[in-house]
């Protein structure tokens, strides 16, 4: 077995506060920065070729946020329905996308999402069977057939764990106290990234071929959202950006219909689609279901956009619950039922609040789920327009277009990780010689000494919350062009102020240092997400615009922003005819009927 990393002390500590903080250095040929689904995905494939690679990461892995992920991942396996296709999962994402995703990354993802099934069996992923052994599938809104494979509502964390063991049995170095500040570039040549470790602040100075970027979206930059304390602050986006990477569709944000209210502390908290999947259902504070009013078909298995839009129409006009919610009620369904495909939403609705879903509704709103952009990559390989660097998962962009399907983002990780696993070890196999730059080390360091020293009277985390506060009241669920405006100017103020924090790492870890370059990649994440939704003057998918309420045919373009460059628009590749074929009309039902 290749040994990944060589380990030296080639630096005599800097003292902070009485503490010392050595530096390490570290080579390995790839280095994935993010230990969720997606990054593990693509070192596995590395380590299988006997590719030296290590992962970091900035929370405990067996606490990835893909362990969040409840309900199913995607592939066309037809175990359920039989005339499903590969080409049927590829026509309902273009078409649910609004048409913005890239018809090639869709084929990609479609095509390959079988093989990325059998991967996971392949290490033991336990996904829930018929009685005859058949993999179970379940319907998810808007997917023509039943395509989701799962794992109870646990899905998720039953593929980290399958990752984790598998990653295990191939001794890949996972380092998951790891923070990256930077990502190390010469003459636009990724060479490796810099941090910190958030226990005891020693430095790390990796050397690498190539970079994996895997370190998830931007969701936590609302309040109400699916992801906890410090996961998805936008770290993949600041920096890509800073490296000299662009982001695409930023403004392309999932709200899913159904977040907790209280308690204040887990609001937002996902209750699964696949809650409505299994059968549940919507009500008003009035007890109607409201959905008939939006999409009569498909009802709570319409897309999620609109079921999102339709909770936040019946709660904004007056029509919601005490508590500024609407139902979610699957106490009609048999209690095995919910005990064995639930289970999650079960415990987490007794733990929370003492509910017993087998007896009462759950009190629900529109939560921010899901970064549907993310850094621009070729649609291929998922590399960047930075030589060495690329991004996947939550961090890449390219699937989803205006809304995601429920369950593609699962699959998108088993194929994109290996995908760019492969990537990655080609380009390091053919990388002649790797030249780095002392003067990128230095800043890099520089960076975090000059933070380590800020005294100022200005709280990391009130300012996080006042990014939070601005997202929601300004680039929430429905849009307008002043408040779009009113949410940049709020923006300036709060970067004003950013200039005066105070960071103060103690005894108990690094994690002050942390949160305030999480704020940095907040602040970044906010303004290249109302840039872009001020540009998309028109309602589409996720993105609705109350003063544009139509779709505009000019804007079925992705919108790519850098910092220097602001937001240019990019065209769409055309769609394989195979693949039109199978797409019936987009209704836009459903759509701003406030
Ligand atoms: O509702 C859910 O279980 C979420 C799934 C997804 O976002 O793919």
């Amino acid at each position: 077995m290749t040994s990944y990393m060589h380990w030296s002390n080639a630096r005599d500590p800097p003292s902070v506060a009485g503490m010392s903080a050595p530096e390490r250095q570290i080579s390995t040929s790839v280095l994935v920065i993010g230990t969720g689904g997606s990054g593990l995905r693509a070192a596995i494939e590395l380590a299988e070729a006997g590719v030296a690679v290590t992962a970091v990461g900035k929370r405990p892995k067996s606490d990835a946020h893909t362990s969040l992920a409840a309900g199913g991942i995607n592939a066309a396996l037809g175990t359920m329905d039989a005339d499903d296709s590969w080409q049927q999962h590829a026509a309902d994402t273009i078409k649910e996308s609004y048409f913005l995703a890239n018809p090639h990354t869709v084929e990609i993802v479609t095509s390959g999402a079988a093989q990325g099934i059998d991967d996971l069996e392949r290490y033991g992923m336990p996904f829930a069977r018929e009685d005859d052994g058949r993999i179970s599938q379940r319907f998810f809104g808007a997917h023509k057939y039943r395509r989701t494979a799962f794992a109870g509502d646990y899905t998720g964390l039953e593929i980290q764990r399958t990752l984790i063991n598998r990653a295990a049995q191939l001794d890949i170095p996972i380092l998951d106290t790891v923070y990256i500040t930077r990502l190390l570039v010469n003459d636009n040549v990724v060479f490796g990234a810099y941090g910190f470790d958030l226990d005891d602040g020693t430095r790390y100075l990796i050397h690498a071929d190539a970079v994996i970027l895997a370190a998830g979206g931007h969701n936590r930059i609302w309040r109400r959202t699916s992801s906890r304390r410090d996961e998805n602050t936008g770290d993949s986006f600041r920096l890509a950006v800073e490296a000299g990477a662009r982001l695409r569709d930023p403004e392309l944000v999932q709200f899913h219909p159904s977040g907790i209210i209280e308690p204040e502390n887990a609001a937002g908290t996902l209750i699964s689609e696949a809650a409505r999947g299994e059968g549940g259902i919507l009500r008003n504070g009035l007890g109607e279901r409201f959905m008939q009013n939006y999409d009569p078909e498909r009802l709570e298995l319409s897309t999620r956009d609109r079921v999102a839009l339709a909770c936040y129409t019946e709660i904004k006009e007056g029509r919601g619950t005490p508590n500024g919610g609407v139902w979610l009620d699957v106490s009609h369904l048999p209690r095995e039922t919910i005990m064995t495909r639930l289970p999650r939403v079960y415990q987490t609705m007794l733990e929370l609040q003492m509910l017993d879903i087998t007896k009462q509704p759950i009190e629900i709103a529109p939560t921010a789920h899901y970064s549907m952009g993310g850094v621009w990559v070729r649609s291929d390989d998922h590399s960047t327009e930075v030589d060495g660097l690329y991004a996947i998962g939550e961090a890449s962009s390219g699937l989803h277009g205006a809304n995601r399907l429920g369950g593609n983002s699962l699959i998108e990780l088993l194929v994109f990780g290996r995908i760019v696993g492969q990537a990655a070890a080609a380009y390091s196999a053919a990388l002649p010689a790797q030249v780095r730059s002392a003067a990128a080390v230095a800043e890099a360091r520089a960076e975090i000494d000059a933070l380590l020293a800020a005294s100022g009277d200005e709280n990391v985390r009130a300012l996080q919350r006042a990014i939070r506060d601005t997202m929601t009241e300004f680039a929430g669920v429905v849009r307008d062009e002043d408040g779009l405006t009113r949410g940049l100017a709020e923006l300036d103020a709060i970067e004003a102020r950013m200039a005066d924090i105070g960071v103060h790492p103690d005894v108990a870890g690094y994690h002050d240092l942390a949160h305030a370059f999480d704020l940095k990649s907040a602040a970044l994440a906010a303004r290249a997400t109302l840039e872009a939704a001020l540009e998309r003057r028109e309602t589409r998918g996720a993105h609705n615009r109350s003063d544009y309420p139509e779709i505009d045919p000019e804007l079925q373009v992705n919108l790519v922003w850098s910092p220097t460059t602001g937001v240019v628009r990019e065209a769409i590749p055309p769609i394989p005819a195979e693949i039109a074929a199978l797409i019936e009309e987009v209704s836009v039902a459903g759509k701003l009927v406030e």
